[in-house]
């Protein structure tokens, strides 16, 4: 299949984007409350549900007719191809010449999807395998460490797409984790992250994990190599007539697709657990990047998590637009993005097991959209990339909702709500998801200027409570937090950001703008590392900054 002509193209040249600009005119002239005054039915019209997720739009400053230029603009733009040259292993990742499968990576064994003459899903299934028979026997307590202590405690050590995802997933799903096992993660290169995350554990019970798809990123590398120290400054005794090998291989195991560095680690590929060039790190928490939540919440969950990604998969590759829900959530971002110059959409869990879903997000979001170029190389004529933030509810209500209420700035929110919890605990539950109903019904349709006065407000202080509303916000809702539920969740907002960035024209699945600061980082550290005074030759201020970080780590407190 080749490129659809569409596909990449500058979405200005779209007749659809002509009918939005005039709709988004026209949406001047209404309110959220004149819309629902005048369709009452709006919550049936503008609500849709997928593999479990219900979500009411309604809140959100469209019309039928907004809706259906969306819809045409995702047509457009040749989003049906995109999406089946994404399914089909194409390399749509063009400025990296690779495919796009992390799709694959939750396809059903026995299903085929052909790249480059081999049949994909048979290696992850491999894989699968491979991941279910280690994780039984840390579960079990069949693995043993050097001393013959079980694994009692493991430790992620990744950053960006080999942190977020599993530790994002390892909070989501911690009720249905193992709970004699303790799972810490270790990101950053500040020694504190490290230090703090091993103090109170024994290295004789504890298993490392390093996750890296290159097996060269300096945080990671180097958070290896204190695991290594840690490890063998207790562990390794020569009197015992074991060498430092057997140690590191009963303790440290790997995931990457760079097998030629994990040996050069000293980590036997035995314990080395693969993947593809064809997985972006940030859509690799169902490869084996998700060994932790593997082992965590066992085998067969992680496969219900599987079926949930899939799921959303097949909704997001058969289901018509309009009745799509990952292209209706991108259809809703673009929309606010270029036709409000919105620049954040604020995600709002009412879920504590969702704190870091946010950050997840941030990776996912951003990483993926904030591009300045189309597929051809061509400067974009359109804003691209939103901000996605966030903190789950209520906390966020006590800080930062405010702005969203009554600040300048118009930020859509998502809100993601949940029908019961895994940890019940008295009317706790209720309390909670009263607040999201709350939230988006304030949001929408604030309180005037009339309403207060005649609550017998000051006329002075009338202005400052005036809740302008007009706010827009979507409410997702789903049974319950489970594996299958988070896969669902996690697929959704990946196919929320493709149909953005094909949208916008742009390879969502490269990183380039990452990679300068890593060069330059590099060429710096000898400096501040060096006793003797480096020659410097940066830029005045970047001299200067190394300079005095010099004279300070010098200094005697
Ligand atoms: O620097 C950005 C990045 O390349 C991310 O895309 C990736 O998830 C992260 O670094 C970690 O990379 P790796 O898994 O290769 O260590």
């Amino acid at each position: 299949m080749s490129l659809d002509p569409a596909v990449g193209r500058s979405p200005l040249t779209m007749a659809a984007w002509n009918e939005l600009t005039s709709d988004r005119e026209q949406m001047s002239s209404t309110t959220l409350r004149q819309l629902f005054a005048d369709d009452p039915q709006r919550p049936e019209e503008f609500s849709i549900e997928a593999c479990g997720i219900f979500a009411d739009y309604s809140k959100n400053l469209v019309t039928t007719s907004i809706m259906s230029h969306l819809v045409q603009l995702a047509t457009e733009s040749g989003l049906r191809t995109h999406i089946d040259q994404m399914f089909l292993g194409e390399r749509i990742n063009t400025s990296e010449d690779r495919s796009v499968l992390h799709v694959a990576l939750r396809a059903p064994a026995g299903s085929t999807l052909m790249v480059d003459g081999v049949n994909v899903t048979d290696e992850v299934h491999e894989v699968l395998t491979h991941m279910g028979a280690f994780a039984r026997t840390i579960r079990s307590g069949e693995w043993k460490g050097i001393t013959g202590e079980r694994i009692r405690n493991v430790v992620n050590i990744g950053i960006g797409g080999s942190d977020l995802g599993p530790v994002m997933a390892y909070e989501a799903l911690r009720a249905y984790s193992d709970r004699d096992l303790t799972f810490r993660f270790v990101s950053n290169v500040d020694s504190a992250d490290f230090v703090e995350a091993t103090r109170d554990l024994e290295p004789a019970e504890t298993l490392f994990i390093i996750a890296s798809k290159t097996f060269t990123t300096l945080e990671t590398m180097t958070n290896a190599r204190s695991a290594r120290h840690w490890l063998l400054s207790t562990l390794h005794t020569p009197a015992s007539g074991q060498t430092e090998s057997d140690v590191i291989s009963r303790h440290c195991v790997a995931v990457s697709t760079n097998a030629a560095k994990v040996t050069e680690f000293g980590i036997d590929t035995q314990n080395m657990f693969g993947f593809w060039d064809w997985v972006g790190g940030r859509y690799s928490m169902d490869s084996a990047i998700g060994l932790s939540t593997m082992i965590a919440i066992g085998p067969k969950q992680f496969n219900d998590m599987l079926r949930g990604f899939h799921d959303m998969d097949e909704h997001f590759r058969t289901a018509p637009f309009a009745e799509n829900l990952p292209v209706i959530m991108g259809l809703l971002a673009v929309w606010y993005r270029n036709f409000f110059h919105t620049q954040t959409i604020a995600v709002l869990p009412y879920s504590q097991y969702l704190k870091r879903f946010p950050a997840y997000l941030q990776q996912l979001t951003m990483e993926s959209n904030g591009k300045h170029v189309r597929l051809d190389g061509s400067t974009v004529e359109t804003d691209t990339g939103l901000i996605y933030w966030g903190e789950p509810g209520t906390n966020g209500q006590h800080s930062f909702y405010q702005l969203i209420h009554q600040g300048t700035t118009l930020i859509p929110v998502d809100f993601i709500g949940f029908g019961r919890t895994p940890t019940p605990l008295g009317n706790h539950h209720d309390i909670l998801m009263s607040n999201i109903f709350a939230q988006a019904q304030a949001l929408a349709f604030g309180k005037t200027a009339a309403e207060i006065a005649a609550e017998g407000t000051a006329a002075d202080v009338v202005p400052h409570k005036v809740m302008p509303g007009n706010r827009p916000s979507t409410v997702l809702l789903a049974e319950m937090l489970t594996p299958y539920r988070l896969g669902t969740l996690v697929a959704l907002y990946e196919h929320s950001v493709f149909t953005q960035g094909s949208i916008w024209g742009i390879d969502s699945f490269d990183q380039w703008g990452v990679e300068l600061g890593k060069v330059l980082a590099q060429a710096i550290i000898p400096e501040l590392e060096s006793p003797e005074q480096p020659r410097l030759t940066h830029d005045p201020s970047t001299n200067a900054l190394i300079n005095r970080y010099r004279a300070l780590k010098n200094a005697a407190e």
